[in-house]
């Protein structure tokens, strides 16, 4: 018998969990069958209900489902708490555990995979929607030596900005507020990459840039890397490793074995 797992979003045809977690299966040799699930906008809650019902053992939950994740979990952990967002559900008995796993994925595939610490270093965060929100604390965990948050509307960034402060060294503005300034490590978690758009960034900001990260992927370089590489940027990279990176770690909060990550990065950036 195999435990039963999904990711669940919409749109979700082209979601890479299900071959993600099918790959990690194999490897631990874990009995996991993982499988994609879309849900009606209006119909996430008896989506979820009807799956755990069915023996369900745990949720990957995709965009645009998140915020209604964390307003169904019975129990939060405390990075769901605080990211207000919740990317792993987990059943057990009656209890709905809701996790998120998506700041500790960015990190470690910055800090593992490529190689780059982030203690000490300038940071600049691009955007304040949910996916900025959900990775700055890890962010700060790992003690950069300062953490700016730019976005087009600066009063969310300011927001971010006050809620985070206790936590660790950050400013907050619209992206011409930076110019003129240098960072480390540039990440991009903004939608506009979604959309072929690039965030109006002063001209001179990848002058000393070790590492320039999208958090969104696609076969091409996006235009964010595109420009950063353009203007100076030593290395650039794209999600697909904090994808497998927050895979990994829902998988550990799952089945409490840590799968490797680097095959399953590899096999994915392979051309089909
Ligand atoms: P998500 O949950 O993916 O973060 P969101 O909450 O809709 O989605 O937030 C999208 C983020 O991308 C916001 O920071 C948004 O900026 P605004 O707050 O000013 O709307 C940002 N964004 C989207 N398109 C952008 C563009 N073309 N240039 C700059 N920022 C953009």
């Amino acid at each position: 018998m195999l435990d039963s797992y999904a990711v669940i979003g919409n749109p979700i045809a082209h979601s890479k969990s299900p071959l993600i977690h099918t790959a990690f299966a194999q490897q631990t040799h874990q009995p996991v069958h993982y499988v994609a699930i879309l849900a009606a906008l209006d119909d996430f809650k008896s989506t979820v209900e009807s799956f755990r019902h069915q023996g369900g053992k745990g949720l990957n939950v995709t965009v645009p489902f998140k915020l209604e994740a964390f307003q169904l979990s019975t129990r939060l952990t405390e990075r769901a708490t605080i990211a207000q967002a919740v990317n792993t559900l987990k059943f057990d008995g009656n209890e709905i555990l809701g996790d998120n796993t998506d700041g500790a994925g960015l990190v470690r595939d910055i800090e593992l995979n490529l190689g780059i610490p982030i203690a000490t270093k300038r940071i600049l965060l691009l955007g304040a929607g949910g996916a900025a929100r959900g990775v700055i604390l890890p962010l700060l965990q790992q003690k950069p030596s300062l953490l700016a948050i730019a976005n087009r509307t600066p009063h969310k960034a300011e927001t971010l900005q006050q809620q985070f402060s206790a936590y660790g060294n950050i400013i907050a503005g619209d992206f011409i507020h930076f110019s003129g300034d240098q960072f480390d490590i540039i990440i991009n978690a903004t939608s506009a990459s979604l959309h072929d758009a690039l965030p109006e960034l002063p001209i001179g900001i990848f002058a000393q840039t070790i590492l320039a990260y999208d958090m969104m992927y696609s076969r091409e370089p996006t235009r964010f890397l595109k420009f950063a590489q353009l203007h100076g940027t030593r290395q650039i990279a794209d999600g697909v490793g904090m994808l497998v990176e927050q895979a990994a770690e829902s998988f550990f909060v799952w089945r409490n074995v840590r799968p490797q990550t680097k095959p399953v990065i590899a096999m994915l950036k392979s051309p089909m």
